[in-house]
Protein backbone atom coordinates (compact mmCIF):
# COMPACT_ATOMS: atom_id res chain seq x y z
CA UNK A 1 0.00 0.00 0.00
CA UNK A 2 2.89 1.99 0.10
CA UNK A 3 1.84 4.26 -2.97
CA UNK A 4 -1.69 4.86 -1.72
CA UNK A 5 -0.73 6.87 1.31
CA UNK A 6 -2.39 6.17 5.06
CA UNK A 7 -5.18 8.49 6.39
CA UNK A 8 -5.26 12.30 6.55
CA UNK A 9 -4.30 11.90 10.47
CA UNK A 10 -1.19 10.56 10.50
CA UNK A 11 -0.37 12.48 7.18
CA UNK A 12 -1.39 15.89 9.08
CA UNK A 13 1.56 15.42 11.99
CA UNK A 14 3.98 15.35 9.18
CA UNK A 15 3.18 18.77 7.62
CA UNK A 16 5.13 21.39 9.46
CA UNK A 17 8.17 19.86 8.96
CA UNK A 18 7.26 18.91 5.03
CA UNK A 19 6.29 22.77 4.45
CA UNK A 20 9.81 23.68 6.26
CA UNK A 21 11.22 21.21 4.49
CA UNK A 22 9.93 22.83 1.07
CA UNK A 23 10.56 26.43 2.46
CA UNK A 24 14.09 26.06 2.91
CA UNK A 25 14.91 24.20 -0.65
CA UNK A 26 12.61 26.53 -2.44
CA UNK A 27 14.95 29.72 -3.45
CA UNK A 28 11.55 31.75 -4.69
CA UNK A 29 13.16 32.36 -7.49
CA UNK A 30 12.49 29.79 -10.00
CA UNK A 31 12.95 29.91 -14.04
CA UNK A 32 9.93 27.53 -14.88
CA UNK A 33 10.64 27.18 -18.49
CA UNK A 34 13.19 29.59 -18.66
CA UNK A 35 10.73 32.33 -17.74
CA UNK A 36 9.07 32.40 -21.11
CA UNK A 37 6.23 33.57 -20.04
CA UNK A 38 7.29 36.67 -18.30
CA UNK A 39 4.96 39.54 -18.61
CA UNK A 40 2.52 37.61 -20.77
CA UNK A 41 -1.02 38.12 -19.39
CA UNK A 42 -4.40 36.33 -19.37
CA UNK A 43 -7.06 38.95 -20.58
CA UNK A 44 -10.89 38.22 -20.05
CA UNK A 45 -12.92 39.54 -22.86
CA UNK A 46 -16.71 39.79 -23.94
CA UNK A 47 -17.71 40.88 -27.37
CA UNK A 48 -20.87 42.82 -27.03
CA UNK A 49 -21.61 43.12 -30.96
CA UNK A 50 -21.02 40.78 -33.93
CA UNK A 51 -18.58 43.73 -34.94
CA UNK A 52 -16.42 43.52 -31.76
CA UNK A 53 -16.31 39.68 -32.20
CA UNK A 54 -14.69 40.70 -35.54
CA UNK A 55 -12.44 42.69 -34.56
CA UNK A 56 -11.26 40.60 -31.72
CA UNK A 57 -10.48 37.83 -34.13
CA UNK A 58 -8.70 39.52 -36.25
CA UNK A 59 -6.31 40.84 -33.88
CA UNK A 60 -5.91 37.85 -32.41
CA UNK A 61 -5.01 36.45 -35.70
CA UNK A 62 -2.46 39.42 -36.07
CA UNK A 63 -1.27 39.09 -32.42
CA UNK A 64 -1.05 34.97 -32.44
CA UNK A 65 -2.37 34.78 -28.90
CA UNK A 66 -2.60 31.78 -27.31
CA UNK A 67 -6.48 30.84 -27.14
CA UNK A 68 -7.53 29.72 -23.71
CA UNK A 69 -11.56 29.70 -24.18
CA UNK A 70 -12.67 28.72 -26.35
CA UNK A 71 -10.51 26.38 -28.71
CA UNK A 72 -10.44 28.38 -31.76
CA UNK A 73 -10.89 32.29 -32.86
CA UNK A 74 -13.61 31.07 -35.25
CA UNK A 75 -15.47 30.26 -31.90
CA UNK A 76 -15.80 33.57 -30.79
CA UNK A 77 -18.82 35.64 -31.17
CA UNK A 78 -21.06 37.78 -29.57
CA UNK A 79 -21.44 37.13 -26.23
CA UNK A 80 -18.75 34.88 -26.03
CA UNK A 81 -16.34 34.76 -23.23
CA UNK A 82 -12.51 34.63 -24.35
CA UNK A 83 -9.94 34.05 -22.17
CA UNK A 84 -6.71 34.93 -24.13
CA UNK A 85 -2.90 35.10 -23.48
CA UNK A 86 -0.87 37.21 -25.13
CA UNK A 87 2.56 37.25 -25.06
CA UNK A 88 4.51 40.46 -23.38
CA UNK A 89 5.20 41.58 -26.63
CA UNK A 90 1.92 41.97 -28.24
CA UNK A 91 0.14 43.21 -24.86
CA UNK A 92 0.87 46.71 -25.59
CA UNK A 93 -0.93 46.09 -29.03
CA UNK A 94 -3.73 44.38 -27.59
CA UNK A 95 -4.58 47.19 -24.48
CA UNK A 96 -4.36 49.72 -27.23
CA UNK A 97 -6.83 48.43 -29.51
CA UNK A 98 -9.15 47.67 -26.49
CA UNK A 99 -8.68 51.00 -25.37
CA UNK A 100 -9.20 52.52 -28.92
CA UNK A 101 -12.52 50.00 -29.23
CA UNK A 102 -14.24 50.51 -26.05
CA UNK A 103 -14.39 46.34 -25.82
CA UNK A 104 -14.40 45.50 -22.49
CA UNK A 105 -11.97 43.33 -20.80
CA UNK A 106 -10.57 42.13 -17.42
CA UNK A 107 -6.95 40.85 -16.98
CA UNK A 108 -7.08 37.75 -15.30
CA UNK A 109 -3.60 37.17 -14.72
CA UNK A 110 -0.90 40.33 -14.97
CA UNK A 111 2.21 38.16 -14.87
CA UNK A 112 1.28 34.40 -16.21
CA UNK A 113 5.02 33.85 -15.24
CA UNK A 114 4.15 34.72 -11.97
CA UNK A 115 0.79 32.83 -11.47
CA UNK A 116 2.69 30.00 -13.10
CA UNK A 117 5.34 29.34 -10.48
CA UNK A 118 2.97 29.96 -7.59
CA UNK A 119 0.60 27.44 -8.35
CA UNK A 120 3.28 24.83 -8.30
CA UNK A 121 6.38 23.49 -6.32
CA UNK A 122 9.68 23.51 -8.45
CA UNK A 123 9.55 20.28 -10.19
CA UNK A 124 13.47 19.31 -9.18
CA UNK A 125 12.98 21.06 -5.75
CA UNK A 126 9.83 19.88 -3.95
CA UNK A 127 9.72 16.41 -2.01
CA UNK A 128 7.74 14.19 -5.07
CA UNK A 129 6.02 12.51 -2.68
CA UNK A 130 4.61 13.05 0.67
CA UNK A 131 6.32 11.70 3.59
CA UNK A 132 3.62 8.66 3.78
CA UNK A 133 3.42 7.85 0.26
CA UNK A 134 2.93 8.81 -2.88
CA UNK A 135 1.81 12.51 -3.20
CA UNK A 136 -1.54 12.84 -4.96
CA UNK A 137 -1.90 16.50 -4.55
CA UNK A 138 1.14 17.37 -6.88
CA UNK A 139 1.17 17.23 -10.82
CA UNK A 140 3.47 14.64 -11.74
CA UNK A 141 4.93 14.01 -15.16
CA UNK A 142 4.85 11.63 -17.77
CA UNK A 143 7.47 9.44 -15.90
CA UNK A 144 5.56 9.48 -12.92
CA UNK A 145 2.83 8.44 -14.27
CA UNK A 146 4.29 5.72 -16.11
CA UNK A 147 6.17 4.22 -13.09
CA UNK A 148 3.08 4.49 -10.83
CA UNK A 149 1.55 2.27 -13.00
CA UNK A 150 4.19 -0.24 -13.22
CA UNK A 151 4.31 -0.16 -9.51
CA UNK A 152 0.37 -0.46 -9.19
CA UNK A 153 0.12 -3.43 -11.68
CA UNK A 154 2.84 -4.94 -9.79
CA UNK A 155 1.57 -4.96 -6.29
CA UNK A 156 -2.23 -4.89 -6.52
CA UNK A 157 -2.41 -7.56 -9.36
CA UNK A 158 -5.63 -8.87 -8.05
CA UNK A 159 -7.39 -6.04 -8.98
CA UNK A 160 -5.15 -3.61 -11.60
CA UNK A 161 -3.79 -4.94 -14.77
CA UNK A 162 -1.70 -2.64 -17.39
CA UNK A 163 -1.35 -3.11 -20.87
CA UNK A 164 0.02 -0.92 -23.74
CA UNK A 165 -2.61 0.16 -26.61
CA UNK A 166 0.25 1.22 -28.89
CA UNK A 167 2.90 3.69 -29.56
CA UNK A 168 2.56 7.34 -29.64
CA UNK A 169 4.01 9.13 -32.59
CA UNK A 170 7.00 10.08 -30.48
CA UNK A 171 7.82 6.13 -29.69
CA UNK A 172 5.98 5.95 -26.27
CA UNK A 173 3.97 3.24 -25.16
CA UNK A 174 0.39 4.07 -24.60
CA UNK A 175 -0.71 2.49 -21.54
CA UNK A 176 -4.03 1.55 -19.73
CA UNK A 177 -4.96 0.56 -16.46
CA UNK A 178 -7.69 -2.14 -16.21
CA UNK A 179 -8.87 -1.87 -12.85
CA UNK A 180 -11.89 -4.52 -11.69
CA UNK A 181 -12.02 -7.77 -10.37
CA UNK A 182 -11.71 -10.70 -12.57
CA UNK A 183 -14.88 -12.69 -11.71
CA UNK A 184 -16.95 -13.14 -14.63
CA UNK A 185 -15.69 -13.61 -17.92
CA UNK A 186 -18.02 -11.00 -19.68
CA UNK A 187 -18.69 -7.55 -17.82
CA UNK A 188 -19.72 -4.58 -18.65
CA UNK A 189 -17.00 -1.56 -18.68
CA UNK A 190 -15.91 1.81 -18.43
CA UNK A 191 -13.58 3.55 -20.54
CA UNK A 192 -11.99 6.77 -19.13
CA UNK A 193 -9.53 8.87 -20.57
CA UNK A 194 -7.31 11.57 -19.44
CA UNK A 195 -5.21 13.91 -20.69
CA UNK A 196 -6.19 14.44 -24.32
CA UNK A 197 -4.90 18.13 -24.46
CA UNK A 198 -1.80 18.46 -23.28
CA UNK A 199 -2.04 21.65 -20.93
CA UNK A 200 -5.14 20.66 -18.78
CA UNK A 201 -3.15 19.31 -16.40
CA UNK A 202 -5.64 18.53 -13.88
CA UNK A 203 -6.90 15.71 -16.24
CA UNK A 204 -4.42 12.94 -15.67
CA UNK A 205 -4.19 13.82 -11.54
CA UNK A 206 -7.44 12.99 -11.64
CA UNK A 207 -7.20 9.64 -13.57
CA UNK A 208 -4.87 9.26 -10.77
CA UNK A 209 -6.92 9.81 -7.80
CA UNK A 210 -9.87 7.80 -9.25
CA UNK A 211 -7.13 4.88 -9.27
CA UNK A 212 -5.88 5.92 -5.94
CA UNK A 213 -9.83 5.75 -4.60
CA UNK A 214 -10.83 2.82 -6.06
CA UNK A 215 -8.01 0.72 -3.99
CA UNK A 216 -8.46 2.75 -1.15
CA UNK A 217 -11.83 2.48 -0.58
CA UNK A 218 -12.80 -0.51 -2.57
CA UNK A 219 -13.40 -2.77 0.76
CA UNK A 220 -14.42 -0.26 3.18
CA UNK A 221 -17.30 1.79 0.38
CA UNK A 222 -20.42 -0.24 -0.66
CA UNK A 223 -20.14 1.93 -3.90
CA UNK A 224 -16.84 1.54 -5.26
CA UNK A 225 -17.29 -2.66 -4.28
CA UNK A 226 -20.44 -2.47 -5.91
CA UNK A 227 -18.93 -0.65 -9.01
CA UNK A 228 -15.55 -2.79 -9.25
CA UNK A 229 -17.37 -5.96 -8.82
CA UNK A 230 -19.83 -4.81 -11.77
CA UNK A 231 -17.69 -3.30 -14.11
CA UNK A 232 -14.34 -3.25 -15.53
CA UNK A 233 -12.46 0.12 -15.77
CA UNK A 234 -10.17 1.14 -18.63
CA UNK A 235 -8.41 3.98 -17.75
CA UNK A 236 -6.06 5.83 -20.02
CA UNK A 237 -4.80 8.63 -17.96
CA UNK A 238 -2.16 10.35 -20.38
CA UNK A 239 -3.80 9.92 -23.66
CA UNK A 240 -1.28 12.56 -25.40
CA UNK A 241 1.79 11.54 -23.50
CA UNK A 242 3.90 13.40 -26.13
CA UNK A 243 1.98 16.62 -25.35
CA UNK A 244 1.90 16.15 -21.93
CA UNK A 245 5.63 15.64 -21.37
CA UNK A 246 5.89 18.78 -24.55
CA UNK A 247 4.07 20.90 -21.40
CA UNK A 248 6.06 19.67 -19.06
CA UNK A 249 9.67 20.47 -20.34
CA UNK A 250 9.19 23.13 -23.23
CA UNK A 251 5.49 24.69 -23.46
CA UNK A 252 3.26 24.77 -20.57
CA UNK A 253 0.54 25.67 -23.23
CA UNK A 254 0.96 22.78 -25.48
CA UNK A 255 -2.71 21.49 -26.75
CA UNK A 256 -1.75 18.80 -29.46
CA UNK A 257 -0.10 15.67 -30.33
CA UNK A 258 3.71 16.16 -31.40
CA UNK A 259 3.02 15.19 -34.73
CA UNK A 260 5.27 16.47 -37.69
CA UNK A 261 3.86 17.03 -41.24
CA UNK A 262 6.18 17.25 -44.28
CA UNK A 263 4.58 20.95 -46.03
CA UNK A 264 4.22 22.78 -42.52
CA UNK A 265 6.63 23.92 -39.97
CA UNK A 266 3.51 23.64 -37.12
CA UNK A 267 3.64 20.82 -35.55
CA UNK A 268 0.48 18.87 -33.79
CA UNK A 269 -3.18 18.08 -34.33
CA UNK A 270 -5.74 18.10 -32.02
CA UNK A 271 -6.37 15.20 -30.55
CA UNK A 272 -10.03 15.81 -30.19
CA UNK A 273 -10.95 16.45 -33.83
CA UNK A 274 -9.16 14.10 -35.33
CA UNK A 275 -12.03 11.39 -35.31
CA UNK A 276 -13.80 9.83 -37.84
CA UNK A 277 -17.29 11.94 -37.00
CA UNK A 278 -18.07 14.75 -39.10
CA UNK A 279 -14.36 14.98 -39.34
CA UNK A 280 -12.66 18.41 -40.07
CA UNK A 281 -15.99 20.43 -39.86
CA UNK A 282 -17.25 23.33 -38.08
CA UNK A 283 -15.17 23.80 -34.98
CA UNK A 284 -12.16 22.30 -36.49
CA UNK A 285 -9.31 23.97 -38.03
CA UNK A 286 -7.52 22.17 -41.85
CA UNK A 287 -4.91 25.02 -40.57
CA UNK A 288 -1.66 22.86 -39.15
CA UNK A 289 -0.74 26.17 -37.18
CA UNK A 290 -4.33 25.96 -35.25
CA UNK A 291 -4.75 24.55 -32.00
CA UNK A 292 -7.85 23.19 -33.68
CA UNK A 293 -6.04 21.44 -36.32
CA UNK A 294 -8.02 18.15 -37.40
CA UNK A 295 -4.89 16.65 -38.99
CA UNK A 296 -4.30 15.33 -42.50
CA UNK A 297 -7.35 12.50 -42.47
CA UNK A 298 -9.17 10.75 -39.15
CA UNK A 299 -7.39 9.14 -36.88
CA UNK A 300 -4.18 10.15 -38.44
CA UNK A 301 -2.73 10.75 -35.17
CA UNK A 302 -1.06 6.97 -33.59
CA UNK A 303 -2.80 7.69 -30.12
CA UNK A 304 -6.11 8.48 -31.92
CA UNK A 305 -6.02 5.47 -33.96
CA UNK A 306 -4.66 3.15 -30.68
CA UNK A 307 -7.45 4.41 -28.65
CA UNK A 308 -10.23 4.12 -31.06
CA UNK A 309 -9.04 0.88 -32.30
CA UNK A 310 -9.32 0.08 -28.29
CA UNK A 311 -12.61 0.89 -28.61
CA UNK A 312 -13.71 -0.89 -32.02
CA UNK A 313 -13.01 -4.36 -30.73
CA UNK A 314 -14.48 -3.79 -27.02
CA UNK A 315 -17.42 -1.84 -28.08
CA UNK A 316 -19.70 -4.75 -27.24
CA UNK A 317 -18.81 -4.52 -23.54
CA UNK A 318 -18.02 -0.70 -22.90
CA UNK A 319 -21.17 1.14 -21.94
CA UNK A 320 -19.70 4.32 -21.29
CA UNK A 321 -16.75 6.66 -22.28
CA UNK A 322 -15.77 9.45 -20.11
CA UNK A 323 -13.14 11.90 -20.74
CA UNK A 324 -11.44 14.29 -18.80
CA UNK A 325 -10.54 17.88 -19.78
CA UNK A 326 -10.40 21.54 -18.32
CA UNK A 327 -11.54 24.30 -18.04
CA UNK A 328 -15.03 25.23 -17.72
CA UNK A 329 -16.83 23.53 -15.17
CA UNK A 330 -19.00 21.32 -17.75
CA UNK A 331 -20.51 17.94 -17.72
CA UNK A 332 -21.00 17.58 -21.61
CA UNK A 333 -22.40 15.15 -23.21
CA UNK A 334 -23.49 14.34 -27.32
CA UNK A 335 -23.75 15.82 -29.90
CA UNK A 336 -20.86 18.02 -29.78
CA UNK A 337 -20.96 19.01 -33.48
CA UNK A 338 -24.64 19.52 -34.12
CA UNK A 339 -27.71 21.25 -32.74
CA UNK A 340 -29.51 18.03 -31.98
CA UNK A 341 -30.96 16.01 -29.11
CA UNK A 342 -29.46 12.08 -29.30
CA UNK A 343 -31.79 9.15 -29.05
CA UNK A 344 -32.50 8.23 -25.60
CA UNK A 345 -31.54 12.20 -24.35
CA UNK A 346 -33.60 11.58 -21.04
CA UNK A 347 -31.44 8.60 -20.06
CA UNK A 348 -28.23 9.97 -20.57
CA UNK A 349 -29.48 13.71 -19.04
CA UNK A 350 -30.53 12.37 -16.10
CA UNK A 351 -27.57 10.72 -15.43
CA UNK A 352 -25.88 13.96 -16.30
CA UNK A 353 -28.05 15.56 -13.90
CA UNK A 354 -27.58 13.76 -10.60
CA UNK A 355 -23.75 13.76 -11.56
CA UNK A 356 -23.54 17.57 -11.19
CA UNK A 357 -25.61 17.74 -8.32
CA UNK A 358 -23.98 15.19 -6.30
CA UNK A 359 -20.52 17.25 -7.63
CA UNK A 360 -22.14 20.18 -6.09
CA UNK A 361 -23.08 18.97 -2.75
CA UNK A 362 -19.14 18.36 -1.65
CA UNK A 363 -18.26 22.29 -2.12
CA UNK A 364 -20.63 23.72 -3.86
CA UNK A 365 -19.12 23.95 -7.13
CA UNK A 366 -21.54 24.81 -9.92
CA UNK A 367 -21.20 23.07 -13.15
CA UNK A 368 -23.10 23.48 -16.70
CA UNK A 369 -24.43 20.45 -18.27
CA UNK A 370 -25.89 19.46 -21.66
CA UNK A 371 -25.14 18.90 -25.16
CA UNK A 372 -21.61 20.05 -25.57
CA UNK A 373 -22.82 22.30 -28.62
CA UNK A 374 -25.02 24.04 -27.04
CA UNK A 375 -23.72 24.14 -23.84
CA UNK A 376 -20.19 24.51 -24.92
CA UNK A 377 -19.54 25.07 -28.06
CA UNK A 378 -19.80 23.23 -31.67
CA UNK A 379 -16.95 20.75 -32.41
CA UNK A 380 -16.77 18.22 -35.13
CA UNK A 381 -14.27 15.29 -35.04
CA UNK A 382 -14.14 14.65 -30.98
CA UNK A 383 -13.57 11.53 -28.87
CA UNK A 384 -17.37 12.16 -27.45
CA UNK A 385 -19.20 11.61 -30.21
CA UNK A 386 -17.05 9.10 -32.28
CA UNK A 387 -18.11 6.74 -29.01
CA UNK A 388 -21.54 7.46 -29.46
CA UNK A 389 -21.65 7.33 -32.82
CA UNK A 390 -19.77 3.67 -32.05
CA UNK A 391 -22.50 2.30 -29.79
CA UNK A 392 -21.32 3.70 -26.21
CA UNK A 393 -24.12 4.71 -24.77
CA UNK A 394 -23.26 6.76 -22.56
CA UNK A 395 -20.52 9.25 -23.28
CA UNK A 396 -19.55 12.04 -21.22
CA UNK A 397 -16.96 14.79 -21.46
CA UNK A 398 -16.04 16.60 -18.48
CA UNK A 399 -14.34 19.96 -18.36
CA UNK A 400 -12.67 20.51 -15.00
CA UNK A 401 -12.19 23.11 -12.34
CA UNK A 402 -12.44 26.25 -12.84
CA UNK A 403 -13.81 28.88 -15.25
CA UNK A 404 -10.85 31.23 -15.60
CA UNK A 405 -9.75 32.49 -12.54
CA UNK A 406 -6.58 29.91 -12.63
CA UNK A 407 -7.62 28.48 -15.81
CA UNK A 408 -5.12 25.55 -17.17
CA UNK A 409 -2.87 26.38 -14.26
CA UNK A 410 -5.26 25.38 -11.56
CA UNK A 411 -2.92 25.24 -8.35
CA UNK A 412 -1.82 22.01 -7.16
CA UNK A 413 -3.80 23.02 -3.73
CA UNK A 414 -7.08 22.69 -5.50
CA UNK A 415 -6.04 19.19 -6.93
CA UNK A 416 -8.05 17.11 -3.82
CA UNK A 417 -11.08 19.17 -4.00
CA UNK A 418 -11.42 19.26 -7.48
CA UNK A 419 -10.93 15.51 -7.59
CA UNK A 420 -13.07 14.68 -4.83
CA UNK A 421 -16.23 16.47 -5.98
CA UNK A 422 -15.16 14.76 -9.73
CA UNK A 423 -14.93 11.47 -7.74
CA UNK A 424 -18.63 12.02 -6.93
CA UNK A 425 -19.78 12.44 -9.84
CA UNK A 426 -18.24 9.50 -11.86
CA UNK A 427 -19.46 7.02 -9.04
CA UNK A 428 -22.99 8.59 -10.06
CA UNK A 429 -22.77 7.99 -13.40
CA UNK A 430 -20.86 4.30 -12.72
CA UNK A 431 -24.11 3.44 -10.22
CA UNK A 432 -26.67 5.06 -13.38
CA UNK A 433 -25.32 2.56 -15.03
CA UNK A 434 -25.59 -0.69 -12.92
CA UNK A 435 -29.43 0.51 -13.03
CA UNK A 436 -32.07 0.18 -15.59
CA UNK A 437 -32.75 3.50 -16.96
CA UNK A 438 -35.93 4.71 -15.71
C1 LIG B 1 6.82 38.62 -30.22
O1 LIG B 1 8.00 37.83 -30.17
C2 LIG B 1 7.94 36.63 -30.93
C3 LIG B 1 9.16 35.81 -30.67
O2 LIG B 1 10.17 36.51 -30.06
C4 LIG B 1 7.76 36.98 -32.37
O3 LIG B 1 7.69 35.78 -33.16
C5 LIG B 1 6.50 37.78 -32.55
O4 LIG B 1 6.35 38.18 -33.90
C6 LIG B 1 6.49 39.01 -31.65
N1 LIG B 1 5.18 39.63 -31.73
C7 LIG B 1 5.01 40.94 -31.83
C8 LIG B 1 3.58 41.41 -31.88
O5 LIG B 1 5.92 41.69 -31.89
C1 LIG C 1 1.55 -6.10 -15.59
O1 LIG C 1 1.77 -7.24 -14.81
C2 LIG C 1 1.61 -8.47 -15.51
C3 LIG C 1 1.86 -9.58 -14.54
O2 LIG C 1 0.98 -9.54 -13.48
C4 LIG C 1 2.58 -8.55 -16.68
O3 LIG C 1 2.33 -9.73 -17.42
C5 LIG C 1 2.41 -7.34 -17.55
O4 LIG C 1 3.40 -7.36 -18.57
C6 LIG C 1 2.55 -6.07 -16.74
N1 LIG C 1 2.26 -4.93 -17.59
C7 LIG C 1 3.19 -4.09 -18.02
C8 LIG C 1 2.76 -3.01 -18.97
O5 LIG C 1 4.34 -4.14 -17.68
C1 LIG D 1 -32.61 3.52 -26.46
O1 LIG D 1 -33.14 2.73 -25.42
C2 LIG D 1 -33.73 1.50 -25.86
C3 LIG D 1 -34.36 0.84 -24.65
O2 LIG D 1 -33.54 0.90 -23.52
C4 LIG D 1 -32.63 0.65 -26.50
O3 LIG D 1 -33.17 -0.56 -26.98
C5 LIG D 1 -31.98 1.42 -27.66
O4 LIG D 1 -30.91 0.68 -28.18
C6 LIG D 1 -31.48 2.78 -27.17
N1 LIG D 1 -30.98 3.54 -28.30
C7 LIG D 1 -29.80 4.15 -28.27
C8 LIG D 1 -29.44 4.88 -29.51
O5 LIG D 1 -29.04 4.13 -27.33
ZN1 LIG E 1 -9.53 19.68 -23.54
Amino acid sequence: MKFLGKPRSQRADFLPLCLLFLKLLHPGHSHLYSSRYAGDKVIRLIPNTEEEACALKKIYQQLKVDLWQPSSISQVSEGTVTDVHIPHNGSRALLAFLQETNIHYKILMEDLQKVLEKGSSLPTQRSRRSVSGYNYEVYHSLEEIQNWMHHLNKTHSGLIHMFSIGKSYEGRSLFVLKLGRRSRAYQRAVWIDCGIHAREWIGPAFCQWFVKEALLTYRSDPTMRKMLNHLYFYIMPVFNVDGYHFSWTNDRFWRKTRSRSSRFRCRGVDANRNWRVKWCDEGASMHPCDDTYCGPFPESEPEVKAVANFLRKHKKHIRAYLSFHAYAQMLLYPYSYKYATIPNFSCVESAAYKAVNALQSVYGIQYRYGPASSTLYVSSGSSMDWAYKNGIPYTFAFELRDTGHFGFLLPEMLIKPTCTETMLAVKNIAMHLLKKCP
